[in-house]
């Protein structure tokens, strides 16, 4: 078995995958900023499941860190067989709010670029090999603009866009390109992005990390391009085919204003 590479291993949905991955006797190459974090994680699988891990500290919204990192991750001939493009940040607020700039930056560097740089060098290589499969996490949020959270969710709605389209080229050489589209999803995730908890979409009952890793991990092994976790997020991808496209946008912004 080759080696999975998974960014924002430190916690939350890249730790439940770090998991899948060790319990499928895959090698693993972890990635983060906290790197007392990722040994720990690396610590922990190698010693239940014998699994060799390494820890590849990366700050991706640093320009040519996901560079970088792709070329130590390959280092010595070690080959990639699943890349999982987990990383990634939101800023919540007004995007008129000069505050939130370096955050919003972030995201577009981390959701947006590093995520491209891995996915491009991944597809390269496992083109070539003939086989290999990318996990993406996109997001429920990839399917409507979200005022509250405008710049993540044109970030996700991009990841989302560029799945599909490679998951269409590749599928032919024998890679896989999988988006998972969770909803809010129990982490740190809304903490991070500075989110007081006084947002309607905070206050929704929210399925565990675990549940939804394991999903994306499962539709991954299938070769499924797209999957959306939970019913209620189903609902909320179709429902904008159907509905004028400002009144997605006024809805979505409901769930994410401040009250
Ligand atoms: N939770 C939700 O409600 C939800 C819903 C839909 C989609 N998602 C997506 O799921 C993915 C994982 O998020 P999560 O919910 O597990 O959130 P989380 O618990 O906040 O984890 C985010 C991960 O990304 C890493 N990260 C953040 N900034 C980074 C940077 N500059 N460079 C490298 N790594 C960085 C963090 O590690 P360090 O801080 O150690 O760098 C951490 O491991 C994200 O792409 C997110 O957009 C989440």
């Amino acid at each position: 078995m080759g080696w999975v590479l998974i960014t924002g291993a430190s916690e939350g949905l890249g730790r439940e995958f770090a998991q899948l991955a060790a319990a499928d006797g895959h090698m693993l190459i972890l990635s983060a900023r906290r790197t007392e974090l990722l040994e720990a994680v690396a610590a922990d699988l190698s010693g239940r499941f014998g699994v060799e891990a390494l820890v590849l500290p990366a700050d991706l919204s640093v320009e040519g860190e996901a560079e970088k990192l792709w070329a130590r991750a390959v280092a010595g001939g070690r080959e990639i067989s699943i890349l999982v493009n987990n990383a990634g940040l939101a800023a919540g607020g007004g995007f008129a709010d000069p505050a939130l700039w370096a955050r919003e930056y972030a995201s577009v560097m981390v959701n947006v670029l590093s995520a491209t740089v891995l996915m491009k060098a991944a597809a390269v290589e496992m083109a070539q090999r003939g086989q290999g499969r990318i996990l993406n996490v996109a997001s429920a949020a990839a399917f409507m603009p979200g005022p509250g959270m405008a710049v993540y969710h044109a970030t996700k709605a991009y990841l989302l866009s560029l799945s599909e389209a490679a998951a269409a080229e590749l599928a032919p050489a024998g890679v896989t390109v999988t988006a998972l589209c969770p909803g809010a999803t129990r982490t740190d995730f809304f903490r991070a992005g500075g989110f007081a908890d006084e947002t309607l979409i905070q206050r929704l009952p929210m399925p565990t990390a675990q549940s939804v890793a394991a999903a994306g991990w499962t539709a991954m092994k299938r070769g499924r391009r797209i999957t959306v976790t939970g019913i209620d997020n189903r609902i909320f991808a179709f429902l904008p085919r159907l509905v004028p496209r400002r009144l997605v946008t006024f809805v979505a912004g409901q769930f994410l204003r401040r009250r």
